[in-house]
Formats: structure tokens, C-alpha cells, sequence
């Protein structure tokens, strides 16, 4: 009989690649797919862990839940997994019997034999938060490419040994682990088989990846590994999330500067411009180091778009350290951003010290968003009337209306009826938003707008 599965999935694009592969494990028991919650026999939810009030939101959803487990004539099995599960797992059995399996981001692998174990009279969820993370990747089943769009992600290396002062990412996804080039390029032919002609490469510190050469001979860097996947058939874009700046190799400038599939874009945090909060922070870079790295990215592509990630209000943050983050973000020229107000996470050590007052964290998220909303859109205004590749990756809101993505991931809407999800086309951008462009093929405007 098939099963009906409802994943939902928060936090960051590990999670979304988790999520996937979360559905490929559950295949073999029959689990297919629905957007439904109600409809379905089995409801994922994989959490994330990384600002507050994640555990609250987990607990309301889990509420919700329970309602529909109980109105439910046949059996709901719930299922919590990613980085709430791993940092909480015995407090959420305890705070909500009804959940049945509680799995971590390393042992999701397992969910076939977790599932087996569930007893409809038990208020003890089966638990697995271990950290085996080599079976992990060993043990999975090929990446199922059916109804998937052009773009696919593909995690090439997972956890952090940095230890960041503000971040659970060290604590809910284990040490730094880098999975083989042979691994990677097994499944990225698996991804290319399928429709995917871009893939992002995913890890909390991609740039840090590094592995055993294909055929053996020494080691990779992460700069050799894009050369490797750059040849492979069928590929004709390639991205990387997320950066660390003390990461960066000389090979990997080269492979911007040399390959043409790998995009003009990179994400790499800054978090602040000051010395003395990066210092506090742990984050083992200055302000100038980071600016050299930028400096380098533009010289091996001059038209390089940078995104970052901030964090205002970190503790002891003074005026004077958020006007440096403010001049340092003045003079790079941001293309995209994230920014967020500090909050502290249960067992990393900034959270035992003395907290910024909401306000000024308010107050200082404000400035800097207006900032890095102003550099966006600068940005995006500086491509207009350029002609630009994009890639296709699905309907637009109006009728015949397609979107796409841009080199440096501006999203693109233009009239193309005709025009097939996972096409390249070349684009004139006619006209920009805050957050998109608008664009016109080449050759005029023969399809419905
Ligand atoms: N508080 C606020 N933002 C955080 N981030 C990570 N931990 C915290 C925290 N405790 C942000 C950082 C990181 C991004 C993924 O989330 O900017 O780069
Ligand atoms: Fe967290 Fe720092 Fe590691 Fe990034 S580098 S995952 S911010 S500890």
C-alpha cells in the first residue's frame, strides 16, 4: 500500500538537501511525497536550531499535530529531525509523547530501523542522535531526480570544528567531516542524470573541504574538487555555500578565475567589522583579512557578487564597533545579505555573557538593513541594459511569464511562454527591483506577458 509522507523543512539549504534525502530513505517503505499534513501517515519535521525560538515554534507545530494525529482514523507516525532534535532529543520525547522518532542530522540514515522500532502504545520516542557520520552518506540510497527542477544541492562536507562564540552548528552537526571526491562525483553524475544542469555544493564550511584525490595521489583542495565536477557531462553551472574567509585557497580563486560554469557569486559571513567583536566572536579573521579576500575574488572575476551574513548586538557590541561593521559594509558593496540580531544558544559561550539591550539590537539591525537593502539594489540596478545568461527554473506568476536565476543569483522574470524550465537563455534587463530584475529575451517580445 503506498504511504503518504509530509516533510517540512526549516533553516538553511543542509536542511533542504537533508529533507530530500529523508524522502529517498523512506522510498523502500512505500512513502510517497504529499504537500497535504493531514493526508499523510508519516509528517517529518526537520528543525533547525541556529536562532531562538526554534524550540517554541517546534512545540506549537507539535501541538498542532497532535490534534491531527488524534482526529486521524488511521495511524500518523510523527517524526522530529535536524538540529532541535539533536541539541533537545530526550526533552522533546519527554515535553511531546506523541512524537514517535526523534533523529538527528547524522543518523537519519536510520529512519527504515527507527520506524520498525515505533510502538503505538509507547510515550517514549525511539531515539537515534549519534554522530556516525561516514555510514551516514555510505548508507544512502541514490538521490531520487523525479518531478526535480534544473538546480540540485549536494552536501560535500558537513559540521564545524571552528567554535564560532555565538553558534550550535559545531554542537548540533558534529565535527568537521569531508566526504571523498570519489562520493561527490558519484552523485553529481546521479544528480545530472537526472534534469539538474546546476549544482550548489553544500556544507557549513564548504571551503574547508578537502579529501583523498581521485584515484588516490594526495590530497584535494576544495578549488580542485570545482576543476573535477566542472569537466563532468551535462553541468553548466556550479555554486558553493557557505564560505568561511580563513578558508580560502589559491586554487579556488583560480577555479573562479578559469572556469565558466563556476558562478560569479559567493557567500562569505563577515558577522561584524569590528576587530574587537570578530576577536570576541572566535572567528579568527580581521576586518582587513577579510577584505584581502575580497579583493582577490574580484581580481579573479571582476564581476563578482558577494553576500554575507551579520550578526548585531553580539555581547559587548559598542557604537563604535557597529559603525565599523557599517563602514566596512560601506566600502565592499554587498550584493545580497542576511543580517540578524544576536541570540543567545544554549552551551556556546557568548550566551553566559552580559547581553546588548533589544532595543539597540533593534535599532542597529534596522540601520544595517537599510544599508544592505540599498547595496541590493544598487546591484541589481547596476546590471541594467546588460544582456545576461539565465537559467530557467520555473513559472512565473503571470501567464507565459518564466523566471530564472542570473549569474550572480538575481531572480529574472521575463515573457517566455515557449521558453522549457532548466533552458539557459540570454536575457536584457530592462528593468530593477529591490529583490529581481525584470528582463526581455533577445529579438523581441513574441510571447504573452
Ligand atoms: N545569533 C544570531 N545569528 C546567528 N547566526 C549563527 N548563530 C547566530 C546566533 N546565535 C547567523 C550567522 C551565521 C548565519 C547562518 O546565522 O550570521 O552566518
Ligand atoms: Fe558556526 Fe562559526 Fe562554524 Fe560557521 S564557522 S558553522 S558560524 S561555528
Amino acid at each position: 500500500m503506498d504511504k503518504k509522507l509530509h516533510i517540512k523543512t526549516y533553516g538553511c539549504q543542509m536542511n533542504v538537501y537533508d529533507s530530500a534525502r529523508i524522502a529517498d530513505t523512506l522510498a523502500p517503505l512505500g512513502y510517497a511525497e504529499t504537500d497535504e499534513v493531514a493526508a499523510a501517515d508519516m509528517v517529518v519535521l526537520n528543525t533547525c536550531h541556529i536562532r531562538e525560538k526554534a524550540a517554541e515554534k517546534l512545540y506549537s507545530e507539535l501541538g498542532r499535530l497532535r490534534l491531527l494525529k488524534q482526529a486521524k482514523a488511521t495511524p500518523m507516525h510523527i517524526v522530529v529531525a535536524g538540529c532541535v532534535a539533536q541539541a533537545e532529543g530526550a526533552e522533546i520525547s519527554a515535553r511531546a509523547p506523541w512524537v514517535d522518532v526523534v533523529v538527528g542530522p547524522q543518523t537519519y540514515h536510520t529512519l527504515p530501523a527507527l520506524v520498525a522500532r515505533i510502538d503505538p502504545q509507547s510515550r517514549q520516542a525511539v531515539i537515534n542522535t549519534d554522530f556516525p557520520v561516514e555510514a551516514k552518506f555510505d548508507s544512502l540510497p541514490a538521490p531520487n531526480q523525479n518531478g526535480k527542477g534544473p538546480t540540485a544541492f549536494l552536501t560535500i562536507q558537513e559540521g564545524c570544528d571552528k567554535f564560532c562564540a555565538f553558534c550550535v552548528v559545531p554542537y548540533t552537526r558534529g565535527a568537521e567531516y569531508s566526504r571523498p571526491a570519489a562520493a561527490i562525483i558519484h552523485e553529481a553524475k546521479q544528480l545530472l542524470a537526472g534534469r539538474a544542469v546546476e549544482i550548489t555544493l553544500l556544507g557549513q564550511n564548504v571551503n574547508a573541504w578537502h579529501g583523498e584525490a581521485l584515484g588516490g595521489g594526495g590530497d584535494w583542495s576544495f578549488g580542485r574538487l570545482l576543476f573535477a565536477l566542472a569537466e563532468l557531462d551535462g553541468l553548466k553551472r556550479l555554486r558553493y555555500t557557505t564560505s568561511h574567509p580563513l578558508d580560502m585557497h589559491p586554487e579556488l580563486y583560480q577555479a573562479h578565475a578559469d572556469i565558466p560554469a563556476v558562478m560569479p557569486y559567493v557567500h562569505l559571513p563577515l558577522q561584524s567589522g569590528s576587530d574587537r567583536i570578530l576577536a570576541a566572536m572566535l572567528r579568527r579573521h580581521t576586518a582587513a583579512d577579510y577584505l584581502r579576500v575580497i579583493d582577490r575574488l574580484r581580481q579573479a572575476r571582476p564581476d563578482m557578487a558577494i553576500s554575507g551574513d551579520f550578526i548585531v548586538g553580539f555581547p559587548d557590541e559598542t557604537e563604535a564597533d557597529f559603525a565599523a561593521t557599517l563602514k566596512l559594509v560601506d566600502r565592499i558593496k554587498y550584493a545580497a545579505a542576511y543580517s540578524f540580531k544576536y541570540s543567545p544558544r544554549p552551551g556556546t559561550p557568548a550566551a553566559a555573557q552580559a547581553q546588548v539591550p533589544e532595543a539597540i539590537k533593534a535599532d542597529r539591525l534596522a540601520s544595517l538593513q537599510q544599508l544592505l537593502d540599498a547595496q541590493q539594489q544598487a546591484f541589481n540596478a547596476s546590471k541594467l541594459g546588460q544582456t545576461m545568461e539565465v537559467l530557467v527554473d520555473r513559472h512565473g506568476r503571470h501567464k507565459g511569464q518564466k523566471c530564472g536565476r542570473s549569474p550572480w543569483m538575481q531572480a529574472v522574470h521575463f515573457a517566455g511562454a515557449d521558453v522549457a524550465i532548466g533552458d539557459i537563455i540570454a536575457i536584457k534587463a530592462t528593468a530593477s527591483h529591490k529583490y529581481s530584475l525584470a528582463g526581455e529575451r533577445l529579438g523581441g517580445h513574441a510571447d504573452a506577458a
